[in-house]
Parts: structure tokens; C-alpha cells; sequence
């Protein structure tokens, strides 16, 4: 992917602290932007691996929960359709919509290597980390008989030592990503996604 630098540092109207969609609508925009399966169910799995993250390690309620649900849901909502402008897209459909700046500003911070802005908040760093994360694990599981079950952390951290096997995944990335969360390690990061995300279809 081409830089999609952003150039910009604020997103969306403080004023509209609290304003989500409902999941529903959510759903409505991917189906209309989103006709690629594989592409929607990998913004479901990065979506239900948020959500969890909120409510398990951050104690979120449930507007919290929906901020980061959300935010996962639509990171990618415009790459089939606007690939060259990836990203900017969706911001900017978002700031129409007058959606809380937390989740717009999580979309932009999803790759900050690629649209330059940096993650700052807990549920900024955890769309950078679990994004990268999340659509390796799914590739490591595909090739399997058995798919997710019986899948393993250790087998997918062999799988990120060799740089043949989803080779457009950035490994630098993902320890960049995964250095900035304080409370979890690499493969404890591998273990949460797999048992969130195996049963997204
Ligand atoms: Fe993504």
C-alpha cells in the first residue's frame, strides 16, 4: 500500500462526544461499501476483538464497549472502494455523521506508518495491534484442517518467524503495535484474539 498520509492531527467535533451509530447502521454502510466477504468478516473479527478488549481488560460499559465495537467495524469500510483513498474516506463520512471524535480519531490511528497519525489513547493502540494482529491469525487458521480449533499461539508466532507465509504482513508492525500496549504480551495478544475472533463468520 502507497502512503495515505492523512495530514491532519484532529478528528471529528469534540461536540459530539456520546453520538455513535446504532450496530445496525454500522452493518447497513459496510453492506453498502463492503461487497467483499472477506473483507467485511475481517472488520467483524477486528470489531468482536475490541468489543471484548473494552469489556474484559478495561472494564468498559456499554456505550464504551460500542465506541471501540465501531471503531473496529468501520476501520476499513472504504479500502475496497477507495483504495487510494483509504481511510481518508471514512473520516470524513464519519465527521458528516457527526460520530464521537474517539472513534474517528481510532480509524485514523489504525496504521500510523501509513497515514501518520500516532495512537494515543488504550483503544487507538489496541485497532493498530489487533488489526495487524487479527488477519494474520485468520490466515494461520485458514490453512488448517481444523481451522481455530486447536490453534495455538506458539504455531502462529513460528508462523510470523517465517516471513514466506503472509508475506504482506509486516512483522515490524506488529512488534512496533504490540510495544506500545503495557499490559500484554505478544502471545498473550495471540491467544485473546484467537478466542474472540474464532467464531466471527
Ligand atoms: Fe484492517
Amino acid at each position: 500500500m502507497a502512503s495515505h498520509k492523512l495530514n491532519r492531527t484532529t478528528f471529528g467535533d469534540p461536540n459530539n462526544a456520546g453520538n455513535l451509530m446504532s450496530l445496525e447502521e454500522a452493518h447497513s454502510l459496510l453492506n453498502e461499501w463492503v461487497p467483499n466477504e472477506r473483507l467485511r468478516l475481517h472488520m467483524k473479527q477486528v470489531a468482536a476483538n475490541m468489543k471484548a478488549w473494552a469489556i474484559e481488560k478495561e472494564g468498559a460499559d456499554e456505550q464504551t464497549a460500542l465506541k471501540w465495537e465501531l471503531a473496529g467495524l468501520l476501520h476499513d469500510a472504504d479500502w475496497e472502494k477507495y483504495p487510494d483513498d483509504h481511510c481518508r474516506i471514512i473520516i470524513e463520512e464519519l465527521e458528516r455523521r457527526n460520530i464521537d471524535p474517539d472513534v474517528i480519531r481510532c480509524i485514523a490511528s489504525h496504521g500510523p506508518n501509513y497515514f501518520g497519525v500516532e495512537p494515543v489513547s488504550k483503544m487507538d493502540k489496541m485497532i493498530y495491534a489487533i488489526d495487524e494482529l487479527s488477519g494474520f491469525i485468520h490466515a494461520a487458521a485458514l490453512i488448517r484442517p481444523t481451522r481455530y480449533d486447536g490453534l495455538e499461539p506458539k504455531s502462529v508466532l513460528k508462523r510470523l518467524k517465517t516471513p514466506s507465509f503472509a508475506a504482506q504482513v509486516n512483522r515490524e508492525e506488529i512488534n512496533d503495535a504490540v510495544s506500545r500496549i503495557d499490559d500484554v504480551s505478544l502471545e498473550g495478544l495471540i491467544q485473546f484474539i484467537i478466542d474472540h475472533q474464532k467464531d466471527i463468520a
